[in-house]
């Protein structure tokens, strides 16, 4: 099976949060399992040249806007399949990833000269796998091709939601210029009023997934569909959820490059170093009996940063540290600045992006807080299970799906999770997890159960394989 992934953002290529990561691995994974399956994603200013290995195509002239585009394309396998980096700098060389008021169009631009480069390389896929509203206009555009085009006709598409909360809005008005004035576009794009290039995706893809069993039943509700829960609910013998892998070739404390000590399940003496390091990383005095409450994250409203800000007062009171690495929002930014002047002692902070401290942290801290107020799938609460740091999270999304509560009595459970959005709900969980810690064989057990849980992307990819099939049958 031939199967080409699309994707906004790719690791190592370019990341601004899990997408990245689930891009970036998925193609992997898939042909560690068989699969003849690419990646196509652009080439940002932000990418590491480095990873280059050459230029595939000199001048893939693209049609856009009623003119011809050249664009080049590089090739690269850094995350372990085959890629193509679509080379159009206009769109994509630029101060940030996404932000600017056209991405609608960059991304438009991305899915059409994908389309047209598929055509370059060989066969047409058996699968087109897009990713969240970026790669909803392929959608479109493929099963536009499929009726007259024999190259396409045999050709499936596949669409994951990674967050329904980003939709790709835009004007009606556009779609002429964009190449999907016709009726069959229109209707594909259009949502209260205004073009989606999310709907589009959900509309007119073959097959739809989402990156958690629990959020996808979550989006067919009003409360969290995001205007689109009546589409999904039409398409829902459609939608499966499949949970996100976890790359242990990327994220296992036994070989992480980036720690400056090693363990796993069976030895855990390199975590205490790796918890001394992070304490003199941000000039913390070392009680390492002390535990360390940690948070990397976007600081966006998703998050639920709002309860770690009511919390951690809390946590503090007790004796314990908390270290936060993160950037978004400014007035959380600004929170964790002045709770850094307010207790230099037990909180540490980063404000900013760092690949490498997240890392760190993840293997020093002891327990990890994500109280989202809806997460998709999550990484981070499955990274911490294998680093041995608890994670304490509300049961939405793939928090739920991934997280079992801890049962004292029976030893059973990885992690502590609550559900009412509510600081109080949170801090009761704050309060067991700290019970269990300074309980050191109960804690061992907690760390071990969550250690020791296969996330890995096998799993997930084979369920992929299954979906891919559904869509070709
Ligand atoms: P989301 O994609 O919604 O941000 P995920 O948990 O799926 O949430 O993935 C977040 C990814 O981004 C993880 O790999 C996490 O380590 C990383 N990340 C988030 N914020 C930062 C940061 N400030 N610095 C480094 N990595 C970060
Ligand atoms: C989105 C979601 C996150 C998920 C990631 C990868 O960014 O917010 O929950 O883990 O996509 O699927």
């Amino acid at each position: 099976m031939r199967v080409a992934v699309l994707a906004a953002e790719a690791v190592p290529y370019s990341k601004t949060g899990g997408l990245g990561d689930v891009a970036g691995a998925l193609p992997k994974a898939l042909r560690q399992i068989g699969v003849d399956a690419f990646l196509i994603t652009p080439l940002y200013r932000q990418t590491d040249e480095s990873l280059i290995a050459h230029l595939a195509i000199d001048d893939l002239w693209i049609e856009w806007r009623g003119t011809n585009y050249k664009a080049q394309v590089f090739y690269s396998e850094a995350n372990g399949s085959p890629t193509f980096l679509i080379h159009a700098p206009e769109m994509f060389f630029r101060d940030s990833i996404y932000g600017y008021r056209e991405d609608y169009e960059r991304f438009a631009f991305f899915n059409h000269a994908a389309i047209v480069l598929m055509r370059h390389i060989g066969n047409a896929p058996d699968i087109v796998h897009l990713n969240d509203w970026h790669c909803g206009f392929a959608a479109v555009e493929i099963a536009k091709l499929r009726r007259w085009d024999s190259f396409w006709q045999n050709t499936r598409t596949v669409f994951s939601v990674h967050n329904i909360a980003y939709q790709g809005a835009f004007g009606m008005e556009e779609l002429w210029k964009l190449g999907f004035g016709d009726d069959f576009s229109r209707h594909a794009f259009s949502f209260n009023g205004a073009a989606s290039a999310m709907k589009a995706g959900l509309a007119d893809s073959d097959m739809l997934s989402t990156v958690s069993k629990r959020y996808g039943y979550e989006i067919q509700q009003t409360e969290n569909g995001y205007g689109l829960d009546w589409l999904l609910r039409q398409r829902s013998d459609r939608l499966h959820g499949i949970v996100n892998g976890v790359d242990y070739d990327v994220w296992n404390p036994a070989t992480d490059a980036e720690l400056p000590a090693h363990f796993d399940a069976a030895d855990l003496s390199g975590k205490f170093e790796c918890k001394r390091a992070l304490l003199q990383k941000f000039f913390l005095p070392e009680n390492l009996d002390k535990p360390i409450f940690a948070s990397v994250t976007r600081l966006t409203s998703q998050k639920g940063f709002e309860l770690i800000q009511q919390t951690v007062g809390e946590i503090l009171a007790t004796g314990a540290y908390f270290i936060a690495l993160g950037s978004g929002d400014k007035n959380h930014e600004d929170f964790l600045q002045k709770l850094r002047d307010y207790a230099p002692q037990q909180v540490g902070v980063y404000k900013g992006y760092n690949e490498s401290l997240a890392h760190q942290i993840e293997a020093g801290a002891d327990m990890f807080l994500m109280p989202s107020r809806f997460e998709p799938c999550g990484l981070n609460q499955m990274y911490s299970l294998r680093y041995g740091t608890i994670p304490i999270v509300r049961a939405v999304g793939g928090l739920d799906d991934t997280v079992e509560n801890f049962d004292r009595v029976t030893g059973t459970g990885n992690g502590f999770k609550f559900h009412d959005f509510r600081a109080d709900a949170f801090l009761e969980k704050i309060y067991e997890a700290l019970f269990v810690y300074y309980d050191k064989d109960a804690w061992r057990k907690l760390q071990h159960n969550g250690m020791t849980v296969d996330n890995s992307w096998e799993n997930a990819a084979r369920k992929y394989v299954q979906l891919y099939q559904m869509a070709k049958a």
